[in-house]
């Protein structure tokens, strides 16, 4: 088959032909892809930095995927796959034509969904419902939401809004992608006026934090919750291990939770994708995308690496 392979720790996959994976055992399904989006979780296990150690090489990476089952149970289903790509000795991903993984791990596509969607909406939608509800976000609360213009950030949003929110600010640095971010009612600019000052005209502090940047903002942000606010880190894209004063997150009685989806139980990713997706078909949970073939694996990768700003999705 063809694949984009990592030869070498932090360099770009090179489309290559690579040996057919085959399934090994009854619970084993083969999967022809049709659409893998590209996440930062692959980046980062491909730079080798990733806590699980890094990858033995070569491998094809590619932590989620969509295709049809082409052998094993349930012949012809159209499904999205999660994979350990580069998490365990020898699992490949889906940046390929074809993929093995555990029927137990693929969940049915809604028909309505082309498979680009369907790939896109995965992990970073998955992440945002999951650990909005770890939150304990419910409806009538307020939220910020950090690194608003990727795509994490917009899934975060929506599916705010959608849970009912009272009011869902977005921050970011670029002026122009803030200007285009979905379903919020105002926006902050990182690198301004302190964030709280901002917010002072939007309705005031918040209740809940929503960070996948961290850096050197993330103090700033934590000075926006309200006594008895949450603090809910999901990444670190501005940089991990910025000091940080903890005196607010006592004064205010603050609650710091952090979030991983590799930590989240297998069922736990089904029940999530099957709401996403649903929202998805019906178009109440939309991301931009930006297609690649798999011949222009490389060029997908670095964009990828360059906060393009949306998902980016390789069809083989
Ligand atoms: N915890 C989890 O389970 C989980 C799941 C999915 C993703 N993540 C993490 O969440 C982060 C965002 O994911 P994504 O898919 O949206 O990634 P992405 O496409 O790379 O987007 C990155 C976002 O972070 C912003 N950003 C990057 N560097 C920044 C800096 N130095 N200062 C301020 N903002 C900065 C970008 O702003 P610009 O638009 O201005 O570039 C953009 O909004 C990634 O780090 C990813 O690893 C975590």
């Amino acid at each position: 088959m063809k694949a984009g392979v990592i030869e070498r720790l932090g360099a770009s996959p090179g489309a290559t032909s690579y040996p057919d994976p085959t399934p090994s055992t009854d619970t084993e399904v083969l999967i022809k892809v049709e659409a893998t989006a590209l996440n930062a979780v692959d980046l980062h296990i491909a730079s080798g930095h990733h806590r699980a150690g890094a990858p033995s090489l070569p491998y094809v990476p590619g932590v989620e995927a969509v295709g049809q089952i082409i052998a094993g149970p349930d012949l012809g289903l159209r499904v999205r796959v999660v994979v350990a790509a580069g998490l365990a000795p020898g699992v490949n991903g889906g940046l390929a034509e074809l993929v093995v993984t555990n029927r137990a791990a693929c969940i049915p596509v809604p028909a309505e969904l082309d498979s680009v969607a369907a790939a896109a909406v995965g992990v970073v939608g998955s992440s945002a419902d999951i650990s909005l509800r770890s939150a304990g976000f419910h409806d009538g609360e307020s939220v910020l939401v950090l690194g608003a213009t990727g795509p994490l950030g917009m899934a975060f949003l929506q599916l705010a809004r959608l849970a009912g929110a009272d009011r869902v600010i977005a921050a970011g640095r670029n002026p122009e992608r803030l200007a285009c971010v979905p379903a919020a009612d105002g926006v902050v600019m990182l690198g301004k006026e302190p964030l709280s000052e901002q917010l002072a005209s939007l309705g005031g502090p918040v209740d809940l934090v929503v960070d996948p940047v961290w850096g050197p903002w993330a103090q700033s942000a934590l000075a926006c919750l309200s006594p008895g606010g949450r603090y809910l880190n999901v990444g670190a894209a501005a940089g991990d291990g910025t000091p940080f004063r903890v005196e607010w997150l006592r004064a205010a009685q603050l609650t710091l939770i952090g979030f991983s989806a590799t930590a989240v139980n297998p069922a736990e990713i089904v029940a999530s994708y099957q709401r996403v997706a649903a929202l998805a078909a019906a178009g109440s949970l939309v991301l931009p995308t930006a297609t690649y073939s798999l011949d222009d694996v490389a060029l997908a990768w670095e964009a990828q690496a360059s906060s393009p700003g949306r998902k980016i999705v390789v069809i083989p």
